[in-house]
């Protein structure tokens, strides 16, 4: 996608072939600002601060993190250190234990002998196939977009939470990739951007993307979404998935689970749009299973954003001294969801959808 009309992607490896560039999230949408990461430690601290996050992204950094550990120690001992500290930045998104997995097995290998040039083969390797992959979920969900728009005859409106869009992947998104898509050729659309509450992934994020992009847009506060299906304007909801159960259950970014009660009660079709990689086939009841991230409290009670006067300020919005929690994710189950947009095509969210689209890998479990 583009910032200011330049093609970028939010991971890319710098000029002297070693040291990664990544979008610094936490900054945007003040500033854009290319953050290097030249060591494990960089990396780990980049995932676990998000600058850079999103349940794709997180993967290919950590691919990253494993190349610019084995330029530390390319030892048997400092694989499995470097593969420990990334998996321990955060707890809820599976592609970072899958890419991880993936790298150290291909690491792993006898016939490797020069652990640090292969790594980073496999980090550019992937992410070159996140990229292909978000392109697909975005083919095959645009044609959502298209059909709504062929049986309304009007603009379509679609609802969506947090940020799934390229700034959390490579590039293309998940749950915006249809948007794109579907925006690109010609079909009416308006997108329903909630703020995303404590971070405010969709004002910030979601937003700036859409804006880049030319698509309207309008962002709402979090508890908005129930009345506007109520009203009618809302065709259809689209989010991403940090982790999704074989069986279909789909855990995102706290608030999801509202939303898709909401669009449930008034007959919005509700879709999940996420890579393979996001689906954790060892699991079967994601309300019990997926391990959902406990972030500072104090995300909840202090707000960053732009001073009217210039300058990026942190002020405290809550009552000085009150407790507060933060549950960064929860768990939308398999019955509430429409449908599942992979880059293999529109699976219902079941067992039985999944593994007719992914026998393969269903059948390992
Ligand atoms: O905490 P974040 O910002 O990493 O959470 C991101 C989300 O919840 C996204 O919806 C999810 O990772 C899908 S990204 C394509």
């Amino acid at each position: 996608m583009n910032i200011d009309g330049c093609p970028t992607r939010t991971i890319r490896l710098a000029a002297d072939g070693e040291t990664v560039e990544v979008i610094d999230q936490t900054r945007l949408p003040h500033e854009v600002v290319v953050r290097p990461l030249a060591s494990l430690a960089d990396a780990a601290e980049a995932i676990r601060t998000m600058v850079v996050r999103g349940a794709p992204l997180i993967g290919v950094t950590a691919a990253y993190g494993l190349a610019l550990a084995m330029r530390e120690d390319a030892s048997e001992a400092g694989l499995a250190h470097a593969v420990e500290t990334l998996a321990a930045t955060r707890p809820t998104a599976v592609n970072l234990r899958w890419a991880l997995d993936r790298m150290a097995a291909a690491l792993g290998r006898p016939e490797v002998n020069d652990r640090t040039a292969e790594a980073y083969r496999l980090a550019a390797a992937m992410a070159d196939e996140d990229v292909e992959t978000c392109r697909a979920i975005g083919v095959h969900g645009a044609a959502l977009l298209r059909e709504a728009h062929a049986r309304t005859g009007r603009e379509v409106n679609v609802l969506t939470h947090c940020n799934a869009g390229w700034l959390a992947t490579v590039d293309w998104g998940t749950a915006l990739a249809p948007i794109y898509v579907a925006h690109d050729e010609g079909i009416p659309l308006h997108v329903w951007v909630d703020e995303t509450r404590p971070r405010n992934q969709g004002a910030a994020l979601t937003a700036f993307e859409l804006r880049q992009h030319s698509i309207r847009h309008t962002i709402v506060a979090d508890n908005a979404g129930g009345h506007l299906m109520q009203h009618g304007r809302v065709d259809l909801c689209i989010v991403g998935s940090d982790r999704t159960t074989a069986t279909g259950d789909v855990a995102n970014k706290i608030g999801t689970y509202l939303k898709a009660l909401a669009a449930k009660d008034n007959g919005v079709p509700f879709y999940a749009a996420l890579p393979s990689s996001t689906i954790d086939w060892t699991l079967a009841d994601g309300v019990a299973e997926i391990p959902i991230e406990e972030r500072p409290a104090r995300e909840v009670t202090h707000m960053t954003g732009r001073a009217e006067t210039g300058g990026i300020v942190t002020v405290e919005i809550a009552s000085p001294g009150s407790p507060a929690a933060n549950p960064a994710f929860d768990v939308t189950p398999a019955r509430l969801v429409t449908g599942i947009i992979t880059e293999r095509g529109i699976a219902s969210a079941s067992t039985a959808g999944l593994a007719a689209l992914f026998p393969r890998e269903a059948g390992r479990v």
